[in-house]
């Protein structure tokens, strides 16, 4: 899902540091996940993983790609929709026929509804309101286990990415449909990958590492702007979390009304320092990985302090990437980039 901060592109670079400096397997924790694509690289790695992320938008991809091992059982969901349905696939491929059924997505971000938000076509939008509605009930009764939930509202989050209406992150809509939005949604099965002992939580960094046992890798990866993940991914968040309760929205753009505990301290050039301190004082683990924009609002000199004074002497690296950086469209509209390849670093230590 195209995500701010997202490390797909950087995943060789961060996998070759971790060879270099000889960190292989063991236990990893990825308390930043996002779209969890470290911490599915790191499983792939054969690393034992703890993914989490303060958005039940992470814990879901997190869900889906790191702690599910295997493709779900669907034999209860078999007996009810017909034998034909047999397999995680033959599932999706009925959503993808399920009939719309208008509710809270297409009341508040499709034109259909009183705001005329244009986030989805009123047909995209009941489709996604039917299959998220029917993916929470066949949950709650007990036709769809733990791993198979998690992997169809991934499915639907990332469908629905590829169907919205928007230059790439939700903080607002385009007021003309884009060639994107007018296609039909479809569910893709997300790739599982094999492998057992990892876990998925939603957790806040800062109360989750400091309880852990001790463990081999953090891999910190937080916000390195003021940008707040709630308010550019509120849709995706309420279509992971569903529409039950309802949300209480706000705003022009629906944001959500309730959304504090999920704003995170790391965005602010004032209490980053200080938090990002915290976090690494209380981390039990052998081997420390920051991932940082060389233009975020903690400085080098302030990391490299923190990471010496909580690691051994030496061990100490600060390993540079330029690459492509990710921008959505309204980015290059609102803001102004120096350029678009920016370098991306990897601050190492040893405990
Ligand atoms: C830079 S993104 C991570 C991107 C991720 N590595 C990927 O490849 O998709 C930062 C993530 O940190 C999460 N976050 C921010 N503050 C947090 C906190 N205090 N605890 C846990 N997660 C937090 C955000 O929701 C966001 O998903």
């Amino acid at each position: 899902m195209r995500y701010i901060g997202n490390k797909t592109k950087l995943l060789d670079f961060i996998g070759e540091v971790l060879g270099r400096r000889g960190i292989r397997g063991g236990s990893a924790v990825d308390p930043f996940c996002g779209t969890a694509s470290v911490a599915r690289s790191l499983k792939r790695r054969g690393f034992r993983v703890l993914a989490a992320d303060v958005l039940e938008l992470g814990h879901v991809f997190a869900h889906a790609y790191v702690q599910a091992s295997q493709l779900p059982d669907v034999a209860a969901l078999a007996g009810m929709l017909g034998s034909r349905v047999d397999s995680a696939t033959a599932v999706v491929a009925r959503l993808n026929r399920l009939r719309p059924r208008p509710g809270f997505i297409h009341a508040h971000f499709s034109p259909a509804g009183a705001d005329g938000r244009m986030y989805f076509t009123p047909e995209n939008a009941a489709r996604i309101d039917a299959i998220r509605s029917l993916l929470g009930e066949w949950h709650a009764d007990g036709l769809l286990e733990e791993d198979g939930f998690y992997l169809l509202v991934t499915a639907l989050v990332e469908a629905a990415d590829r169907v919205a209406n928007t230059t790439g992150v939700y903080a607002s809509y385009v007021k003309s449909w884009q060639p994107n939005a007018l296609k039909p949604l479809h569910l893709r099965l997300p790739r599982v990958v094999p492998g057992v002992g990892s876990l998925a939580v939603r957790a806040d960094a800062r109360a989750l590492v400091p309880g852990l046992e001790p463990f081999d890798l953090l891999y910190i990866d937080p916000p390195y702007n003021n940008r707040q993940y709630p308010a550019y991914y509120h849709i995706p968040e309420i279509i992971a979390m569903g529409f039950a309760p309802p949300p209480v929205l706000r705003g022009k753009v629906g944001l959500m009304l309730h959304d504090t505990d999920k704003r995170s301290p790391f965005t602010s050039r004032r209490k980053g320092p200080a938090v990002l301190e915290e976090l690494v004082a209380g981390a039990r683990c052998r081997h420390i990985a920051l991932s940082y924009n060389a233009e975020g609002v903690i400085g080098e000199e302030t990391i490299e302090r923190i990471l010496k004074a909580y690691g051994r002497q030496g061990t100490y690296y600060c390993y540079k990437r330029r690459y492509r950086r990710y921008r959505s469209d309204a980015d290059s509209a609102a803001r102004r980039y120096r350029a678009d390849v920016v370098e991306e670093r990897l601050y190492c230590v040893d405990r």
